[in-house]
């Protein structure tokens, strides 16, 4: 079945821009990504949009699809009514390139900030070991896409351009989590996550974990089980204790 699909989506650059309507085929079976196609193919050939696998796998096609933080790809076309206005805009917390296309640089700054795996000095390679538990843990944080969508819905850098220098943002603040609580990692990543990452400024919404495509359990996996190890580090006694005797 084919229908004429109504499709709203933002054009513009960094100087401003505007939403502009399309009236599009629409065919069965098919998701967003597919119609931005089509408009571009037929109607809007300078439409920029980003985009890789069309599998839910690269994390490019992110953007807002009636204001909510989405891939294009993996957003189907069955669940809007035929005579919905499907609205597209792109990634409100990043700057925008053109038209759904946005400046992503942000990230990478912040994946920079974290220190890499730091495994004891005196294990070789061949003789790590770890319990599967902890390898389980890792591979649930392992299959982020990076498409940025938490770091797009959070509302602490969302609105707030200000705190970007100060927050990582879940995705990283996540990984912070995944190699502090690795039992081969030795770093102790506590205070920095408090301190240079903004892990204080996260007050555990958990938007993040709803828009994550992979189903990440960002917030009760990660972000919390941090919060708590710093909880433990202000307020146990004797850390308190130890705290105070070595400022002397
Ligand atoms: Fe995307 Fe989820 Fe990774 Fe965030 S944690 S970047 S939402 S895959
Ligand atoms: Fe932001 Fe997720 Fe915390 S949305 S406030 S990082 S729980
Ligand atoms: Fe790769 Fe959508 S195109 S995740």
């Amino acid at each position: 079945m084919t229908h004429t699909g109504r499709f709203r989506l933002w054009r513009g650059d960094a100087e401003g821009g505007a939403l502009t309507d399309f009236d599009v085929e629409v065919n069965d079976g098919e998701v967003v990504l597919d119609v931005i196609h089509r408009i571009q193919a037929t109607q809007a050939p300078d439409l920029a949009v980003r985009w890789n696998c069309k599998a839910g796998k690269c994390g490019s096609c992110s953007a807002e699809i009636d204001g909510r933080p989405r891939l294009m790809c993996m957003t189907r076309m069955s669940q809007f009514a035929p005579q919905d206005v499907v609205t597209v805009t792109p990634m409100r917390t990043f700057p925008v390139i053109r038209d759904l296309v946005t400046d992503v640089s942000f990230n990478y700054a912040k994946a920079r900030e974290v220190p890499a795996f730091t495994p004891p000095a005196d294990l070789a390679p061949g003789e790590y070991r770890m319990a599967q538990a902890d390898v389980q843990r890792s591979q649930e944080f392992r299959k982020c896409i990076e498409c940025f969508l938490c770091q797009d819905v959070c509302h602490v850098v969302r609105d707030h351009e200000e705190n970007k220098p100060a927050f990582a943002g879940p995705r990283f603040l996540m990984r912070i989590a995944e190699l502090e609580l690795h039992p081969l990692d030795v770093a102790d990543r506590v205070p920095a996550a408090q301190d240079e990452h903004g892990l204080g400024l996260c007050n555990i919404t958990k938007c993040c974990t709803d828009v994550c495509p992979e189903g990440i359990k960002i917030t009760d996996n990660a972000l919390i089980p941090m919060k708590e190890r710093v909880a433990d580090r202000r307020y146990d006694p004797v850390v308190w204790l130890g705290r105070t005797i070595r400022r002397r």
